[in-house]
């Protein structure tokens, strides 16, 4: 199965999508896609996400939309039904992780302790959100976590924004940050679309040493 990583190419910002509607949704993921944004996460958290995954699918069919918040075997066969080409969970149990492992698509386990990583590792993932990001070590936590699992890659989320991004950026460990600061709901409802795109961008620009 092609990686996480891999569905990313040159991204290192994944742009969380919250939408109350399928058509914010899409209004939405078209602010992301000016700015150069080819992969997006929409969080199962509103009624109208899946609706939202599937209407960002149909309106961009060249982008890659996983979703995101899923903690169960409802939420994940919902969003696999949907066309999620990736799964993101916000933390692990084993209940969990067993029904992650046959998914059809990319999962990016979440994790908030060094014994959550191995737990996921004993399980075969090795690309990792790490959640919530600023409050469970942040970039250091991340970069000790490499001297033990080399074969681990992050994608923190949780507390990143434009002034801490390119401290987890720097690792080499790191493959990508998420977050929603790049639309926050405040945008949305006021529909502020250049000022998502303008903040993708900005957000997207990788840190200068990796
Ligand atoms: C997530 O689901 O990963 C978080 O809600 C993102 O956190 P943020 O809102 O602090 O960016």
């Amino acid at each position: 199965m092609v990686s996480f990583k891999a569905l990313l190419k040159q991204q290192v910002l994944l742009p969380i999508i919250q939408a109350e509607t399928a058509e914010q949704g899409v209004a939405i993921a078209n602010a992301m896609q000016q700015a150069g944004i080819h992969l997006v996460e929409v969080v199962l958290r509103t009624e109208a996400s899946i609706a939202a995954l599937q209407a960002i699918k149909a309106a961009y069919p060249q982008m890659v939309v996983g979703a995101g918040t899923v903690t169960n075997a409802d939420t994940l066969n919902a969003a696999i039904a949907a066309g999620a080409d990736f799964i993101v969970t916000p933390a692990i149990t084993p209940n969990l992780l067993s029904q992650l492992r046959d998914c059809p698509v990319p999962v990016v386990p979440g994790v908030s302790n060094a014994a959550d990583v191995l737990l996921a590792v004993e399980q075969g993932f090795t690309e990792l959100k790490l959640f919530p990001a600023t409050l469970s070590g942040g970039a250091a936590f991340i970069k000790a976590m490499g001297a033990v699992f080399p074969q681990v890659n992050f994608c923190p989320t949780g507390g990143i924004n434009d002034s801490n991004k390119d401290d987890f950026l720097r690792l080499s460990n790191c493959i990508a940050v998420g977050g929603s600061w790049i639309a926050p709901s405040n945008w949305v409802e006021e529909q502020r679309w250049q000022q998502i795109t303008a903040a993708c961008k900005v957000a997207n620009t990788p840190a200068l040493c990796h």
